[in-house]
């Protein structure tokens, strides 16, 4: 990559343009501009032909399909519909007889720093037989199977598992609680849980089984028949005689050959919680033919992988970024790929950076908060910094979940590329399957902080309320006007809110409403994502919504009356949640409020997770509401982020109330 074509220090200035290298350009799959201009005109001309050719040329059917698109049940669009395939066999089988079978396929690394590595051959036979133990215990193509597990090679082979039996898989990350697993296991009508006796983080030991336990002791999991739990720690944990079964007396005496089921490609490969605008988390569905080409074709445009990388991506496989870019996508690659257990400052701040050197990983894909916390870590300790490491086998960097600020982009550049690796900002959603708007390494000039364009055939657009284009340099919401084979199917068991959420009856009801605000620049026409539009907050890239935790907080009914939930801008986290409360008592003080608020945080941490604590929590004797009775959240916000209210108070029924609601505790 060439050197910024003007040598501004200042970070702040955005306008600066990094064009990819021309030895890059050279070697890459989409080499400059006018290949990927060409694949684009490719889209247009004849938008299901295109697909049809890249279905045909990245996934391997075992009944080809016919029909490409299918919108006559818009907004519900089916894709490769009358084809057959299996996700599992694409991922691994087709590997067999290829040099790439004795590749390393998982190259994991523990929480201790232990390496384990599988090859493709190894990991299709312990995929087959935990498949075979998944089978024996009868589960069926179409049931649900609920996965609550650590970063573990045996979390990637229960995914694969299922899909090779045509089991639909509902991963919950393991920072979850009892009641978001309870919730999710009733809603999916899961037949078995797969999880492990405790997980590894940071030095520590958390249980896992413990609180699967917990959440099917609340009540109406009656579905689930079978636990397997992996024994992650040599500790004990309580198990149900008849139900709960260890994976190695699971897999005793099974196979390791397990035919793969082939499946339709609208069938369910997976469901996968995430958070709307309303108080109860949504179930992403996904298909099995349009999701798999999607995470192949991405591996190859956007990480433009050769055979020789080494791919690491740190997301968690709870996430929809370690579905796509830990379980499936490196896979169907035939890419060698790092998982990681752990956090990135443990046993120090140098992990990522001597995990970089360890295992020569040539792509790098991680979030912005990681990047901002390694690099407040590295600023106040010259021994984490990445310059302690040889990061020389780097070629290209990656970042997802959130916008990230030129300041961490410039330095990302510099300190962990070398200043020579293209950094992909990939824009997409657990709804879109995969990356949909993102620079491509070998043809896009970056701007710090831009997701640049769209992939080829994703109609990205920017509108008004009314489905109107915007012009460049003027914000709208972000939309994509025609279906992709990768997008969200339905929300499982609700298709009426699915239609509701994303295919607004004012656009027409079948252009897809992203929930982001974005604007295009004027000169370039690239996209910058400007945060969401509705109630959803993104914290260090995770994704919550503030009715959730409303909902959380009022849930504790011996203390709270009311409570209004909104995000603020926090340097290191992105937004950091803070929750405005009226309690069923007088409003505390001091000493007093510190100690209630710690109670309430710990409360949400059990109702949803710890991930969902709010970190400021603030005492009023009401919230700040018109004559209506309606929240005014735009006040909240503002008194959130600490500014003086300068908006029209006159319509607020009690505006004393501001004064109260400023105070922090
Ligand atoms: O607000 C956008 C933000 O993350 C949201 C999606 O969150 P989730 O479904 O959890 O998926 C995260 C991993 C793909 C989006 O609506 N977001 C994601 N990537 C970016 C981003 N915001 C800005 N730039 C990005 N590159």
């Amino acid at each position: 990559m060439s050197a910024p074509t003007s040598a501004i220090e200042s970070v702040l200035v955005e306008n600066r343009v990094f064009p990819p290298a021309e030895a890059v350009v050279k070697a890459a799959r989409i080499g400059g501009m006018a290949a990927y201009e060409a694949l684009c005109a490719e889209a247009e001309r004849d938008f299901e032909g295109f697909w049809a050719r890249l279905g045909r040329e990245h996934v391997r059917w075992t009944k080809p399909f016919t029909r490409t698109l299918d919108e006559s049940n818009a907004p519900f669009y089916q894709w490769f519909a009358d084809g057959e395939l299996n996700a599992s066999a694409n991922c691994l089988d087709k590997h067999i007889g290829t040099p790439v079978e004795n590749k390393a396929a998982i190259v994991f690394e523990a929480d201790d720093g232990a390496v384990t590595t599988v090859t493709y051959k190894e990991l299709l036979a312990r995929v087959s037989q935990f498949a075979n133990a998944l089978k024996a215990h009868g589960v069926q193509k179409g049931d649900r199977v609920l996965i609550y597990m650590p970063m573990t090679i045996e979390g990637v082979v229960a995914m694969q598992a299922c899909a090779r039996i045509g089991a639909t898989h509902s991963v919950v990350f393991g920072g979850f609680s009892a009641k978001a697993l309870n919730e999710r296991i009733i809603d999916a009508g899961a037949v078995a849980v797969v999880t492990a006796n405790y997980q590894m983080r940071g030095g520590k030991e958390l249980p896992l089984k413990a609180i699967v336990d917990e959440g099917i002791a609340m009540g109406g999991c009656e579905s689930i028949r079978n636990i397997f739990v992996y024994q992650r720690t040599s500790t004990a944990c309580a198990m149900v005689e008849g139900r709960d079964k260890t994976f190695a007396d699971a897999l005793a005496g099974q196979s390791s050959e397990c035919a793969p089921v082939a499946v339709g490609a609208e069938h369910p490969l997976f469901i996968l919680y995430t958070s709307g605008s309303t108080g109860k988390p949504k179930g992403v569905q996904h298909s099995t033919g349009g999701y798999l080409l999607w995470a192949k074709l991405t591996m190859d445009w956007t990480f433009d992988l050769q055979p020789h990388d080494v791919f690491w991506c740190t997301a968690d496989i709870g996430w929809i970024t370690g579905h796509t870019y830990v379980a499936y996508g490196p896979l169907a690659a035939g890419a060698t790929q790092v998982v990681f257990e752990g956090i990135p400052t443990f046993p120090h701040a140098g992990r990522f950076w001597q995990m970089i050197e360890r295992h020569k990983v040539s792509i790098f894909y991680t979030a912005p908060t990681a990047i901002r916390s390694l690099i407040k870590a590295a600023d106040s300790d010259e021994k984490v910094h990445p310059k302690n490491w040889d990061l020389s086998s780097l070629r290209i960097l990656g970042s997802v979940g959130e916008p990230i600020n030129p300041e961490a982009w410039m330095w990302y550049h510099r300190n962990v590329g070398g200043e020579r690796c293209p950094i992909v900002d990939t824009f997409w959603q657990t709804e879109t399957g995969g990356h949909v708007i993102t620079p491509l390494p070998g043809a896009t000039p970056l701007v710090p902080g831009s997701c640049t364009l769209p992939l080829p055939g994703i109609m990205a657009a920017i509108v008004d309320e009314t489905g109107k284009d915007m012009p460049n340099g003027a914000g709208g919401m972000l939309v994509i006007k025609r279906p992709w084979p990768s997008m969200i199917r339905t929300i499982w068991g609700d298709p009426e809110r699915f239609k509701k959420s994303y295919f607004p009856e004012e656009m027409g009801g079948h252009i897809y409403l992203a929930g982001d605000g974005a604007v295009r620049s004027a000169d370039r026409g690239y996209f910058r994502i400007t945060g969401r539009i509705d109630d959803v907050l993104n914290v260090s890239g995770h994704r919550m919504g503030t009715m959730e935790i409303e909902s959380a907080l009022v849930a504790k009914t011996d203390l709270v009356a009311e409570a209004a939930v909104v995000g603020r801008p926090d340097d290191l986290t992105g937004e950091a949640i803070c929750a405005f409360v009226v309690l069923k008592r007088s409003r505390p003080t001091g000493e007093e409020a510190k100690q209630i608020a710690n109670e309430l945080r710990n409360w949400v941490a059990k109702e949803i997770g710890p991930i969902a604590k709010p970190k400021d929590i603030r005492f009023g004797e009401n919230l700040p509401k018109t004559r209506s009775g309606k929240i005014m959240r735009r006040l909240l916000r503002s008194l959130a982020k600490g500014e003086a209210i300068t908006q029209d108070t006159s319509t607020l029924e009690n505006p004393a109330i501001l004064g109260q609601l400023a105070e922090t505790n």
